[in-house]
């Protein structure tokens, strides 16, 4: 098989299933990468009995023979990665001599989700709903520069300490002035960083020179976005974004590698949408189907618990991602979430002042403004959970899955029907 470089990106706001997305096409790929985006991320691979929820390494790290390749845009946490690389090497997966991160990626440390944590607390009902993590802080330290940590920092521990001080003492000001928060105790945040250099350290590198080697000596990569494309800094519902560029626009400039030099886009949806954390959401179903979809599909955030917001698929938006995404084909998940539903619901368009839109508008004032244009399919009662291939799904579900391919203009290529890697339809070529 001639390599194959493939990104996989949300279409939505997160959670639409990537992490088995990403499994499941690791199989083919000999490194994977998170190109952006920090320990917010949470993404889910279940196999078989074996749940993995992992946060800054790429889900292909539970294949043992794949380089795993943590890159320039991310945000490390290192207590974070190190947990996390422990926690697979006690369940028999080793990481040891596949682990590269780049030097250039910024260090997320304890004072930026303090941070995150201060400020959404201050803003009371106007909290943008973070998952606390440090991002927001850690990228605005990126990109004011005299405050940022790197990976490469790990390398030259005295040096470190000296710039630590300074930063603590600026935060503490800071903090203190604004939240009347206590003062941070520097001494604590340079033991700990003892420890992350000497574990981490040793995995830093040059992983764009990495990348291109890869791809000059024809290996396939597979690129994991995190977050989704709605939640781009730049062309999502901004502020109710993330920090970083989470659509597939943003690996170019996450992994110094060019969009041409990626074959595939494949976009991941849900067959509904969900959203956690404030922000507008069209199709949202704050009621007792929003209830059902989900208690059956377990919508609770893999990062922090918080209950996610569900709502009818909304065409409009996956379809806006598509067209910024350069996507290919998609995957559509937790099509068994639906049944049960007697009747289903498809936003194929929005009406606002008046006008039918098929665009999606990403400033929130005028979402605001969109009411979402529905038609309405039957539903179906017939689990899916079994289902091997397209044929042998309901001809309501089928129905469905084509409506959406209708609607978002590109074809379905996977289709979710339960958790586990094996509950997959593959149903046309990828
Ligand atoms: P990610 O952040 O995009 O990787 O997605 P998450 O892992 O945060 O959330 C997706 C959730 O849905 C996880 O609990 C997955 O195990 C689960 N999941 C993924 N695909 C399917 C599917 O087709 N059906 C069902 N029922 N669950 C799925
Ligand atoms: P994965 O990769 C869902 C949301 C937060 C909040 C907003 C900003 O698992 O799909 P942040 O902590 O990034 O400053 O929070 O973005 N958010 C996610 N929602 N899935 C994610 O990641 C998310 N990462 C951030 O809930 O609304
Ligand atoms: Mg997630």
């Amino acid at each position: 098989m001639s390599p194959m470089n493939t990104c996989v990106v949300g279409l939505q706001w997160g959670d639409e299933g990537k992490g088995k997305v990403v499994d499941i096409l690791a199989e083919n790929s000999q490194v994977v990468v998170r190109y952006g985006g920090g320990s917010n991320a949470g993404h889910t691979v279940v196999i078989g009995d074996s749940r993995f929820a992992l946060h800054l390494l790429p889900s292909g790290a539970i294949r043992e023979g794949t380089l795993c390749v943590i890159a320039n845009a991310v945000v490390v946490d290192p207590a974070v990665l190190i947990g996390e690389i422990d926690g697979l090497a006690q369940r028999g997966i080793s990481l040891a001599g596949r682990l590269f991160i780049s030097e250039n990626a910024h260090v997320v440390l304890d004072y930026h989700k303090r941070e995150d944590q201060l400020r959404e607390e201050s803003l009371g009902k106007q909290k943008i709903g973070t998952t606390i993590r440090g991002i927001g802080p850690c990228y605005a330290d990126k990109v004011g520069r005299s405050y940022a940590i790197r990976m490469s920092d790990f390398r030259d521990l005295d040096a470190l300490a000296g710039k630590l001080r300074t930063i603590i003492e600026y935060k503490n000001k800071l903090f203190g002035a604004l939240y009347g928060a206590e003062p941070m105790d520097v001494n604590g945040v340079i033991e700990s960083c003892r420890t992350y250099a000497q574990r981490l350290a040793p995995c830093t590198a040059d992983t764009t020179e990495l990348l291109h080697t890869a791809i000059a000596e024809g290996k396939s990569i597979l690129f994991e976005g995190a977050q989704g494309s709605l939640l781009d800094l730049d062309h999502g519902t901004f502020p109710y974004v993330t920090s970083s560029n989470s659509s597939s626009l943003g690996l170019p400039s996450g992994c110094g590698v060019p969009a041409k030099m990626v074959n595939k886009y494949i976009g991941v949806a849900k067959a509904y949408t969900t959203r956690v954390g404030a922000g507008p959401f069209p199709t949202e179903l704050d009621n007792e189907i929003g209830q059902y979809i989900r208690e059956k599909g377990h919508e609770y955030g893999t990062t922090t618990g918080r209950p996610r917001r569900c709502g009818w698929f909304d065409g409009v938006a996956a379809a806006y991602s598509v067209k910024i995404g350069s996507v290919d084909s998609l995957a559509l998940m937790h099509l068994d979430t639906l049944t049960g539903l007697k009747e289903l619901s498809l936003c194929r368009a929005y009406e606002i002042d008046g006008r039918e839109k098929t665009f999606f508008p990403a400033n929130i004032d005028r979402l605001a403004k969109a009411r979402p244009l529905y038609e309405t399919v039957p539903g179906w009662d017939d689990d899916l959970s079994e289902a091997t291939r397209f044929e042998d799904l309901p001809e309501a579900a089928q129905a469905y899955v084509r409506r959406i391919e209708q609607i978002v203009g590109k074809p379905v290529a996977m289709i979710g029907v339960g958790p586990k890697r094996s509950q997959t339809i593959m149903k046309s070529g990828l």
